[in-house]
């Protein structure tokens, strides 16, 4: 048994030195050690020797066991600082690698050139109408009708509107100038609001002109007010939003809810004023349409037109866009292309 014992040992000892992971480890400890191991079947037979052979043996049996359980214990710790090491290695993190780019979106820039308008506006003391208080599908009444504009009047036209399915008084509106009627109706003056949003026309698409485009519509009524107050405020529009360097001209107009109405043009920056595509070579753009509100227009709203008096304006904001920013075609807002867009 003695010699079995230390076959067994001997056995084992040669299985280690050619353990090469923990895994083998485990192998050789289940094989030798285990309850089903091969000391075990061996302490079986331990019952059968005399007592003095059962101590010797038994004696025997034990130490080759705790050699063997330390000898494994000391591979083991050896296999498992090994691979630590290898994992370590194998997951070390170079912290100055350069980091993964994540493209990130940003303003649009005729958001960002509406919101830079309608602070101007703000810090002059305008306040913004709400978006649900200006809507883009609107009637006739509020498109035309109260803004001077009658059925069958050849006024209409000036603007190419598109009409919906939904009933014959209902329409893309052609211009913000509804949002006046919104802003007045049952409210007392002062009244001093601008109000931003989309506009629909049935225009021929070119490099000035889209079937869809933006405004943004302003309105101050008073007592007292004046076409002074209109110049003094759009001129400090345009210095503010131009700076002082840009050339402008103020020239009369018609608009039916405007009397006296006006349009104001900002040179064009893509020719200096020479004249090119952008500007159809006049040289100048205009940027928006102004004048002293119609006493017409106040009557239907209810407001004393002899009491009080106003001045409104619309204006566009690719126009200004173009005009701040150098883009030589306005539909180069809308076809999204990410080389144009990462520009602003
Ligand atoms: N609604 C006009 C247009 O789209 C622009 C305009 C002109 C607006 C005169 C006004 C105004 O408020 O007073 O052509």
């Amino acid at each position: 048994m003695k010699t079995q014992l230390e076959n067994i040992y001997k056995n084992a000892a040669d299985d280690l030195e050619k353990a090469s992971s923990i895994n083998d480890i485990e192998e050789i400890r289940a094989k030798y050690l285990s309850r089903k191991g091969e000391f075990n079947e061996i302490k079986k037979g331990l019952k059968d020797l005399s007592d003095e052979d059962k101590r010797t043996v038994g004696a025997l049996a034990n130490e080759i066991t705790r050699k063997l359980e330390s000898a494994l214990k000391n591979k083991y710790d050896e296999f498992y600082k090994k691979e630590l090491n290898e994992k370590l290695e194998k997951e070390r993190l170079d912290v100055t690698l350069p980091g993964k780019f994540t493209p990130q979106g940003h303003i649009h820039p005729l958001t960002s050139t509406t919101n830079e308008i309608v602070s101007i506006f703000q810090n002059l003391g305008f306040s913004v109408v709400p978006d649900e208080h200006s809507p883009e599908v609107e009637t006739e009444y509020y498109n035309f009708d109260m803004l001077n504009v009658p059925k069958d009047h050849p006024a209409r036209d000036m603007q190419d509107t598109f009409y919906t399915k939904v009933a014959s008084n209902v329409l893309l509106r052609s211009q913000t100038s509804g949002a006046q009627i919104h802003a007045m109706e049952g409210k007392n003056p002062p009244i001093r609001v601008v109000s931003p949003g989309r506009v629909y026309r049935n225009e021929n698409i070119n490099a000035r002109k889209n079937n869809f485009f933006h405004q943004i519509e302003g309105l101050y009524v008073d007592k007292d007010i004046t076409f002074g107050d209109l110049k003094g405020v759009l001129n400090e529009f345009i210095r503010l939003y131009f700076g002082s360097s840009r050339p402008t001209r103020f020239r009369s107009s018609f608009f039916p809810f405007t009397e006296p109405s006006a349009e104001i043009d900002v040179q064009c920056i893509m020719c200096d004023g020479k004249g090119c595509r952008t500007c159809s070579g006049t040289g100048w753009l205009e940027i928006l349409g102004a004048g002293m509100v119609d006493p017409n227009v106040l009557r239907g709203v209810g407001i004393d037109p002899d009491v009080y008096s106003g001045f409104a304006f619309g204006m566009g904001v690719e126009r200004l866009a173009m005009l701040k920013y150098a883009i030589d075609d306005i539909r180069l807002f809308f076809n999204n292309d990410v080389r144009f867009l990462e520009q602003f």
